[in-house]
C-alpha cells in the first residue's frame, strides 16, 4: 500500500500536466450557431479588414477588401511577410479581425458554427501534415464521412497523379507510410504534398484553401494536378497562395498583397499592364528560370 502511495505521487506529476492542459481555454474566437450547409460553392468577402496579432503592436493587415467569387479560383500573391497566410488564418476563424468583417455567402462568417464550416472547408498549409498511417487513411483523414469508398479514394489519388502508388506499394491502399512503423514505406516530399492535396480534395469542399500547395511538386505534374482540379472547380471556390507563376497563371483572378494592403486585383495580363510591382515579381522569376 505504501509503495502504491508513492507511485500515485509520482504519476500525479504527469496527470497534473494533463489536467492543466484540459483546463486551458481555447483562444480561438467564439463559434456562432448557424449551421453552414456548404451545398453551394462559397462566396467570400473581406470588408475593410484590419488585423494585429495578439501581443504585437503593428497592423499586419490594414483595411483590406476583396471578394472570392463562388466557383472561381483566386490567387493571393505577394512577397514573404506580406500577410497572405494571415488572411487565410482569419478566413478559417483562428483569429477575429481587429476591425472590419468577413462575409460568407452574404452573412458574417462569425455567425456560423465553426464545426460546420470545417466540414465544408479544406485547407492545406505550407507545413502540411504527414500521417504515419496507411495510404487510404492519409486520404480519408479529416473527412467527416467514415465510410471508405475505394473508388473515390482511387479517383482522388489519380487527380493528384498518385494512383500508381496503390499498385506499386506492397499492400496497396493499406500500405503504412512513413518511417515510424516497421515496414513503413517512405514517400518523397513531393509525393507527401500531393497526398495532402488528395486529402483536401476527397471531401469535395465548398471552399478549398491552398497555401503554397505545390512548392515541392515539379512543374509538369503541377500542370496536370491543376487540370484535374479544374474539373471539380465548378462546385468549389478555391483560393491559392502562391509564389510560382506557373501556379498563379491557372487562376481566374489574382489579388496582389503588399505590406498588408491590397495593392492590385486583376487577371495576369491586366496586372502585367497595370502593376509595376506585379511585373517586377513576374520578370524576376521568368529571368531566373531562363538559366
Ligand atoms: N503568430 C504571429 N504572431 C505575430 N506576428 C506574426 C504571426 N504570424 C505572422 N506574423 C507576422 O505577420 C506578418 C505577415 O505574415 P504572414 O505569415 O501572413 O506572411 P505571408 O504573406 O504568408 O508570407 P510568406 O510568403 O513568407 O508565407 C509577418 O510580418 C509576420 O512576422
Ligand atoms: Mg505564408
Amino acid at each position: 500500500m505504501l509503495a502504491s502511495w508513492g507511485y500515485i505521487n509520482i504519476f500525479y506529476i504527469y496527470i497534473s500536466n494533463w489536467v492543466a492542459f484540459l483546463k486551458l481555454n481555447p483562444k480561438t474566437p467564439k463559434s456562432g450557431d448557424i449551421p453552414y450547409k456548404g451545398s453551394d460553392p462559397a462566396s467570400i468577402e473581406f470588408r475593410n479588414v484590419s488585423f494585429t496579432y495578439p501581443g504585437t503592436s503593428y497592423k499586419v493587415l490594414n483595411n483590406i477588401s476583396f471578394k472570392l467569387e463562388a466557383g472561381k479560383t483566386t490567387a493571393l500573391v505577394g512577397l514573404n511577410g506580406a500577410g497572405k497566410t494571415t488572411i487565410i488564418k482569419l478566413l478559417l476563424r483562428f483569429y477575429e479581425p481587429t476591425s472590419g468583417a468577413i462575409f460568407l455567402n452574404g452573412r458574417d462568417i462569425s455567425e456560423y458554427s465553426r464545426d460546420t464550416l470545417y466540414q465544408h472547408f479544406s485547407a492545406l498549409f505550407q507545413d502540411f501534415v504527414k500521417y504515419d498511417r496507411s495510404l487510404a487513411d492519409n486520404v480519408l483523414f479529416t473527412s467527416s464521412s467514415d465510410d471508405r469508398d475505394v473508388d473515390r479514394i482511387l479517383k482522388t489519388l489519380s487527380m493528384v497523379g498518385l494512383k500508381y502508388l496503390a499498385n506499386l506499394l506492397p499492400y496497396g491502399l493499406d500500405t503504412v507510410l512513413g518511417r515510424r512503423f516497421e515496414n513503413g514505406q517512405q514517400l518523397s516530399i513531393g509525393q507527401w504534398q500531393r497526398l495532402a492535396m488528395a486529402r483536401a480534395l476527397y471531401k469535395s469542399p465548398s471552399l478549398l484553401i491552398l497555401d503554397e500547395p505545390t512548392a515541392s511538386v515539379d512543374a509538369i505534374s503541377e500542370n496536370s494536378i491543376f487540370d484535374a482540379m479544374s474539373q471539380l472547380s465548378r462546385n468549389m471556390t478555391t483560393v491559392i497562395v502562391a509564389h510560382r507563376f506557373t501556379t498563379i497563371a491557372h487562376s481566374d483572378k489574382i489579388i496582389v498583397i503588399k505590406d498588408g494592403t491590397v495593392h492590385a486585383i486583376g487577371s495576369h495580363t491586366e496586372l502585367l499592364e497595370q502593376s509595376e510591382f506585379y511585373r517586377k515579381m513576374f520578370y524576376a522569376q521568368v529571368h531566373y528560370h531562363d538559366y
